[in-house]
């Protein structure tokens, strides 16, 4: 059977940095890589609306930023299908039949459901949606087969939920369903990156990210203002690398081949580092090296996404024809799971004359 990779995030604001390092660079290496029949790649208004049921326009306006940012990174939907969830009717049935195979104390024990209701402060007034959307996230894994989620970590507690619902789905109803991997990312440092203040996460509220289509003049401002490490006062003094941003960030991005382009007096990060440790290397230069690469890195995509800006109606198009695309797979499943459940009644001859008996004899 073929590998068919599904992902997605949530439109509430343009992508950044931690978003590029912990799925985009992965998803464009992914869907060139060859190893993959089908790559869908959804933009989840609709799990975005179950904690912003009150603000919709802010998800309507990051629809096409986020679409923007996918095209600027190489995502090609000419090998990728780029959908919106809310435009696939079929993945809310197939939830609201999942919903009963997944119990109440089951959600509640869900640790990224249960840091997130911690972090927006819902308390006792949890949204029924919010509350339940591993069970919808399982749908949008399902609908499309899927064998393989690339995500961030945070996102294995839902892989976790979704493979339980196909293993009792499978065993109630006969195998239907795919059982997912989550397919983490390689490299530590990308795990999570943090904000540019040195806090667990990107994060909007936070004012700690570098977006991906943040001007030069900004990108220069985040990193020159990077929190280091606060004991390096002189240059002269000892600094840590551990827990010093501009040295997450370095782990993150600079490949060997930076230095003899961009800082030749160092052959490798390790050299690097050691001489910060030691002392006498000031943060302004190892910024500058950071700054470097990074323009490196953002200049191409900042560039194509200005020619997608230029045609935002093809960019809707895109979206139509990818919507209309993943609709017809995820009605294909839906038929599926339908005629395991044998709620297809009306394609049911054998329903039909088992009743006409029962009722005649
Ligand atoms: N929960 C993901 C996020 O917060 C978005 C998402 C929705 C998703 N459905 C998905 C990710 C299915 C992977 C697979 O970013």
């Amino acid at each position: 059977m073929g590998k068919i990779i599904l992902t997605g995030d949530r439109p509430t604001g343009r992508l950044h940095l931690g978003h590029f390092v912990g799925s985009l660079r992965r998803r464009v290496e992914l869907q060139n890589s060859g190893l993959f029949d089908k790559v869908f790649i959804m933009i989840a208004d609709a799990q975005a609306l179950t904690d912003n049921a009150d603000n919709p326009e802010k998800i309507r306006q990051n629809i096409i930023e986020v679409a923007l940012d996918y095209l600027a990174c190489g995502i090609d939907p000419t090998k990728s299908t780029i959908f919106i969830q809310s435009q696939v009717a079929e993945l809310c049935e197939l939830a609201f039949y999942y919903m009963n195979l997944v119990t109440v104390s089951r959600l509640q024990r869900n640790p990224t459901v249960k840091t997130e209701i911690q972090m927006r402060n819902f308390e006792t007034s949890i949204p029924v949606g919010f509350f339940t959307y591993p069970i919808s996230q399982a749908s949008d894994i399902t609908a499309f087969r899927a064998t393989t989620v690339p995500a961030g970590e945070d996102q294995q507690p839902m892989i976790e939920q979704a493979r339980e619902i196909v293993r009792r789905f499978n065993g109630i109803y006969g195998d239907t369903l795919v059982e997912p991997e989550i397919l983490l990312p390689d490299n530590a440092a990308c795990m999570r990156l943090p904000g540019t203040d040195g806090k667990a996460k990107m994060s909007k509220s936070l004012g700690n990210c570098i977006y991906l289509s943040d001007s030069p003049e900004e990108v220069r401002k985040r990193v020159m203002s990077m929190y280091t490490d606060p004991d390096h006062i002189r240059v002269e003094d000892p600094g840590k690398v551990e827990g010093n941003t501009v040295f997450t960030y370095l782990d993150a991005f600079c490949r060997p081949e930076h230095f003899a382009q961009y800082w030749p007096d160092y052959s490798s990060l390790d050299e690097l580092k050691a001489h910060y440790m030691r002392g006498g290397l000031g943060d302004v230069k190892v910024k500058k090296f950071l700054y470097a690469i990074l323009e490196e890195l953002l200049t191409p995509i900042r560039e194509r996404r200005k020619e997608w800006e230029k045609d935002i109606p093809a960019v809707f198009e895109i979206l139509k024809r990818g919507s209309e695309a993943a609709r017809a797979v995820a009605a294909n499943t839906l038929a599926d799971v339908r005629s395991a459940m044998r709620i297809n009644y009306f394609d049911d001859a054998e329903l039909i004359a088992e009743q006409s008996r029962k009722f005649q004899g």
